[in-house]
């Protein structure tokens, strides 16, 4: 009997211990399962909070894909970009999604191909109901098939689908209905909902998207808000049981950068966000970032708590009046992450201790300043700060003197285009490059399923970086044009986690 005892003990606490690292509950279907996007929240850039629909356009997008290469922010893991609602698109008589030639005159396509030869993934908008918020493009509705096959031949990464002009529809089945539209049009894409926490996202979401808007807007279009987003931030933080791996809570787009907000600001609702383990998109005019905003977005070691492989969304453990303390934001080496934030128009003194965040009293742990950059330690017990008025102080706590940087993905390009010269059998070749900003070394990449005849793909390692080579053959081939989505996976060698899939695609034309 005693034997059985301590066997349902053992049991519990094992148990334990794995619902604590992990926020997935057993049996619960995700979505990112199946296609392995989105692991770590995703980063990128989108229009609306600097521009609204004006002027959004093609070269206003290619614009911001330069800034985001040239401020090292692609290379920091910030991904995504396109237009969000901003009349890209209209439907044409035949019913079909056609675009605005007018503001992009390389066709939706032809931007999706710059951004993926410049080493960016395409985000687009949509909405599930008949129009999108401002009625000045179609919704979905009734055409949703058809539509996710547009946007797959417009070869998107990441859709984002608003919930304006939706009266009667159900939204579980709305959004289910857009998930098996997405699937059959067969091309992987983060699917990004947007029904301002209307519907309980968090409940059921993560069976058919990637991450939900928790709340509504941050702002009206370049009008920073303060106090709207710091609703936003305890209203998001309640949810934390929600976020995972694959299955994210979006408290929206960052207001970072933006005019009127001091650069105490700015740090602070970067920290938050990443405390919140929430998507990092940009939402400032990167062509005009100061050199502060620039540190800010492309801090490592914070964005580095934020892309952590186990997922964990941080949480308020304790509150003060004005003062939060922050925590329970495990990490994938057994470090934790802590933030302080002071709402005070005053410095305050704020003492932490081990045990409260769940360390015992007597370890021995070092302290790593993600703002400062710098270590102190080991302490025992606990330590007490002194936080700038409306300002953060943001940790790493850790028994070893390491701070490893979990991996922090981007590439050189995500399209690989290659044309024969004549109807003779050729062998063509092109490589592009993984990056890894992260300090741990990564395993070698591996193709996931098979890969059509024509082509083998063959994975070294440079340094850091893995360099991936598409060998193509095209004996054997009639002349057309061929197209393959290449997915390579890949673990976190310290947590041993599945990490987000990389895609790329190789397209051939045989003359
Ligand atoms: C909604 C969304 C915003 C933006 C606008 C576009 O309000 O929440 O993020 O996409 O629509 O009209």
């Amino acid at each position: 009997m005693k034997k059985v005892l301590l066997l349902i003990i053992t049991l519990t606490l094992i148990a334990f211990y794995f619902s604590s690292i992990s926020a997935e509950k057993p049996g619960q279907a995700f979505r990112a399962d199946y296609d392995g996007l989105a692991m770590t929240p995703p980063m990128g850039w989108y229009p609306w909070n600097t521009f609204g629909q004006e002027p959004q356009n093609e070269k206003l997008i290619k614009e911001m894909v330069e800034a985001l290469i040239s401020s090292g922010m692609r290379e920091a893991g910030y991904l995504y970009v396109g237009p969000d609602e901003g009349i890209c698109y209209y439907r044409a008589s035949d019913g079909k999604l056609t675009t605005n030639l007018e503001r992009y005159p390389s066709g939706l396509r032809g931007l999706g191909d710059y951004i993926h030869q410049r080493g960016l993934k395409y985000a687009l908008y949509t909405d599930a109901g008949t129009l999108t918020c401002s009625k000045a493009m179609p919704g979905t509705k009734g055409h949703e098939f058809e539509d996710m096959r547009q946007f797959a031949e417009w070869r998107t990464d990441y859709l984002k689908i608003d919930w304006c002009n939706t009266k009667g529809q159900d939204i579980v089945q709305t959004y289910t209905l857009l998930n098996e539209a997405q699937r059959a049009a067969g091309r992987p894409l983060v699917h990004s909902l947007c029904s301002w926490g209307v519907g309980e996202p968090w409940k059921w979401a993560a069976a058919v998207g990637h991450l939900w808007r928790t709340t509504g807007d941050i702002c009206e279009p370049g009008k920073a808000d303060w106090n709207s987003a710091m609703k936003i931030v305890f209203a998001n933080e309640k949810l934390y049981e929600y976020a995972g791996p694959g299955h994210w809570n979006d408290p929206d787009m960052m207001i970072v950068g933006m005019p009127g907000l001091s650069e105490a600001q700015n740090r602070s609702l970067f920290s938050l966000w990443c405390m919140m383990a929430a998507p990092l998109i940009a939402g400032n005019d990167l062509r005009q970032m100061s050199e502060s905003t620039r540190q800010i977005l492309t801090n490592i070691e914070v964005i580095a708590i934020d892309q952590d492989p186990l997922g964990i969304q941080g949480h308020i453990i304790r509150q003060e009046g004005q003062v939060s303390i922050w925590g329970q934001k495990k990490l994938f080496d057994g470090s934790q992450a802590v933030l302080i934030f002071n709402q005070n128009n005053s410095p305050s003194q704020v003492t932490i201790s081990w045990d409260e965040l769940g360390f015992s009293r007597a370890a021995s742990l070092y302290v790593r300043d993600l703002w400062k950059h710098q270590t102190t330690g080991p302490i025992t017990r606990g330590l007490s700060v002194t936080v700038p008025p409306n300002d953060v102080i943001m940790l790493r706590l850790s028994r070893s003197k390491d701070f490893p940087l979990p991996p922090i993905i981007s590439a050189d390009t995500y399209l690989i285009s290659l044309h024969s010269k004549s109807s003779k059998p050729e062998k063509l070749s092109a490589s592009l490059t993984i990056h890894n900003a992260g300090k741990v070394d990564l395993p070698l990449w591996k193709v996931h399923g098979p890969l059509p005849p024509w082509l083998f793909v063959k994975i070294t390692k440079k340094g850091n970086n893995q360099i991936i080579t598409n060998q193509i053959n095209t004996a054997g081939l009639s002349p057309g044009y061929y197209h393959t989505i290449v997915r390579l996976d890949n673990t976190e060698p310290i947590s041993k986690r599945p990490m987000s899939a990389f895609y790329y695609e190789v397209e051939l034309e045989v003359k």
